[in-house]
Order: C-alpha cells, then structure tokens, then sequence
C-alpha cells in the first residue's frame, strides 16, 4: 500500500539538484580592473552534461558532511559545496529565526571534469545554495542569492539565469538571453550539439589571467565584438544555421586562449590535432583546456565524439596530460535541467 507523504516525509526527503557545466561561446577579456578582476563580456550557455547534488538534514549536533563520487575535486577544504552551504547558512539565519539552520548532508556525483573551463565547481555551489534552502524550508530573495552566488565566485551567477546568458563586469552581471527561434512555441525548442574534448590537465584561471596581464593576448578587439555580435543576434532573434554560419567566428572569440597556451603550452599542438580530425572550427572555453566544436544535433555531436575516442584509441590524438582526455556529446540548454527521477528521494531515516 502506498501512503502519502507527510510533512514530516517531506523534509527528510534530500533536495535534488543538477549543476549543468557551461561553455564560453564567446569571451572578450575588457580590462583589468581596480580590485585585480578583469571586465568580461562573454556568452555563456549551460549543458546537459551536469554534477548531480543532493542535500538532506542531520540531527543537531551533527556537522555538515560532503560525500563525492566521480572526478576528484581536490582537497574538502577547497571545495565550493561546503563553502556555498556555510554561506547560504549565514544568509538564512534570519529566515530561519531559532539560532543556525541545521547541518546539512551532501552527495555530489561529479561528471564534469574539474579545472576544465566548464566550472562544475562553480555550478555546484550555485545548486548547493539552492538545495540548501530547499532542505531548510527557508525562502531567500533573489538579491540575497545573486549576493551569495557573487561571493562564492565569479562564475557562479551565471547558473542563476537558468538558461544562456550574456555575462559582464567581474561575471556578476548576468542578462539572460532568448536562446535559438527554430521551434514553434511549444514545441520541443531546438537543440545544437556540442563536442567536448577536456585534456587531462588542469588550467589554473588565476594562472591564464596573469599571463594575459603579461601581455599573452590576441589582436584586441575582434572577441569583442564577436560577442557583442551574437548577444545582439541572439537578443534579437538567431536560427541554430545561423548560430551554425558563425562558428568560426564563435570558436576564435576567446581572449584568454593565447594566455592557455602559455600556461599549458600542449594545448596548442592538441587543438591543432583537434582540428585536422574534425575539419571544423574548435573554440576553448573558458582558459581551458576543454575544447568544443558545434554541431546542429546531438547525434552528429556524437558521432564526432566517436571519431575522437577512436583516434586516442589508435594514437593519432597525442593529448597532454598523461592519460586519455575526456570526450563528451552535449546538448545546449535553453533552461537549466530538472532533476531526473531521484534514486534517493523520500527514504525515511532510521530512528
Ligand atoms: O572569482 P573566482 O574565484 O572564480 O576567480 C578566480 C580568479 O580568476 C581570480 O582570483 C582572478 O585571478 C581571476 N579572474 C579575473 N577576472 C574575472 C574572473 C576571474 O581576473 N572576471
């Protein structure tokens, strides 16, 4: 017999969340600012290709705990989950109104490699401040949350858009953007593909903005108005051919690419490679050192991310790193994906 769940089932339930990785489609570095940060203007969009969080509530007197599956994060310490949920923690004191809400539990199944461009770290506090409040059962304004995601880092904003965004000052001006117009209203919206090549090295971002403050940068100007270019575009209205037409274009618009390749100079041999397998534009995001290419679906994305396995399989992908890169199909998110099913929702804990 199936009884329905009580409050009480409720909030023992783990709030669920999936942290979509991000890619730069565009990232024009402005200037150095004051405080050391540098003004950006990029377009960032969110992937299917996602960490999955979970948080539920201990007993007082516990303290909070993070259990990790999947790609190594690096120390606990460092680790944005346990940062985000001490500050959302702070934040929720007042609408929690007894003293400090309770300590939290936290799985995190990381599928999206780590140091990459893709700022799964950053993804996942934005998802671990939200299941956060879920699991407390406090309410945060949308300002008290824009001003956590701020502090966290400046990539986490972005993942309050729920969706594509254009992505300004430090990265805490976040403008979300009307994604691609093929489908009809209602209809299921169209989704490009996207390739991901990720070396297995890591990109320190304090490192490549450095060397661009060095002076490791390209002619100024043109990732620039690329991006400005495709917010317009997109603001106005853009077809996925459209979006297709303009890759080239897209996958040259980084500032912090030629500061990657002095940070890691593999990637530049990589990304050759890369491109005579492909035979199509490869852009980075971030500083790397994931690399991506555009593809009108997901099954020509996959069939390209077939080709690479095959071609690290039989050697002709020398990729830095030491061992295989990782290799990935994704779709383009018009809105941050729900979480699938649960595994683990609603278990009662034993007494
Ligand atoms: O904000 P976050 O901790 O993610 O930034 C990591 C580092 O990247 C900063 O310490 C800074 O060196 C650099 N950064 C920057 N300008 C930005 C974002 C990051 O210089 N807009």
């Amino acid at each position: 017999m199936i009884l329905p769940a009580t409050d009480a089932d409720r909030r023992l339930a783990p709030a669920v969340r999936l942290a979509p990785a991000k890619v730069n489609l565009t990232l024009a570095v402005l200037g150095r600012r004051p405080d050391g940060f540098h003004d950006l203007h990029s377009v960032m969009v969110p992937l299917d290709l996602a960490d999955r969080l979970s948080v539920s509530v201990l007993p007082p007197g516990s303290e909070d705990s993070l259990h990790v599956e999947g790609f190594d994060p690096g120390p606990a310490a460092d680790n944005l989950v346990a940062r985000a949920i001490a500050v959302a923690r702070r934040h929720a004191r007042a609408a929690w109104g007894r003293g400090e809400p309770p300590p939290l539990a936290a799985r995190l199944d990381k599928r999206i490699p780590v140091a990459a461009g893709l700022a799964g770290g950053s993804s996942d506090a934005a998802a671990a401040v939200d299941a956060a409040v879920e699991a407390w059962g406090v309410e945060l304004g949308d300002e008290t949350r824009h001003r956590i995601a701020a502090e966290l880092g400046s990539d986490v904003p972005f993942f309050l858009a729920g969706g594509p965004a254009l992505v300004e000052g430090r990265g805490e001006r976040v403008t979300p953007l009307a994604w691609l117009r093929d489908a009809p209203s209602g209809a299921e919206p169209a989704r490009p593909g996207l390739l991901v090549v990720t070396p297995a090295m890591g990109v320190s971002t304090p490192a490549a903005f450095a060397a661009f403050d060095a002076g490791a940068a390209g002619p100024g100007g043109a990732a620039r108005l690329a991006s400005m270019h495709l917010a317009d575009e997109l603001r106005a209205g853009l077809r996925i051919a459209d979006l297709l037409a303009r890759t080239s274009v897209l996958a040259a618009a980084n500032d912090l690419a030629p500061a990657a390749a002095v940070v890691a100079p593999g990637l530049v041999g990589f990304k050759r490679a890369l491109l005579r397998l492909l035979a199509r534009p490869v852009g980075l995001t971030g500083s790397g050192p994931t690399h991506w290419a555009l593809y009108a679906s997901l099954d020509e994305a996959e069939d390209a991310a077939d080709r690479v396995r095959r071609a690290v399989a039989d050697g002709d992908l020398p990729a830095p790193g030491g061992t295989d890169p990782f290799v990935a199909a994704a779709r383009i998110l018009a809105r941050n994906p729900d979480p699938e099913p649960a595994r683990d929702t609603a278990t009662r804990r034993e007494p």
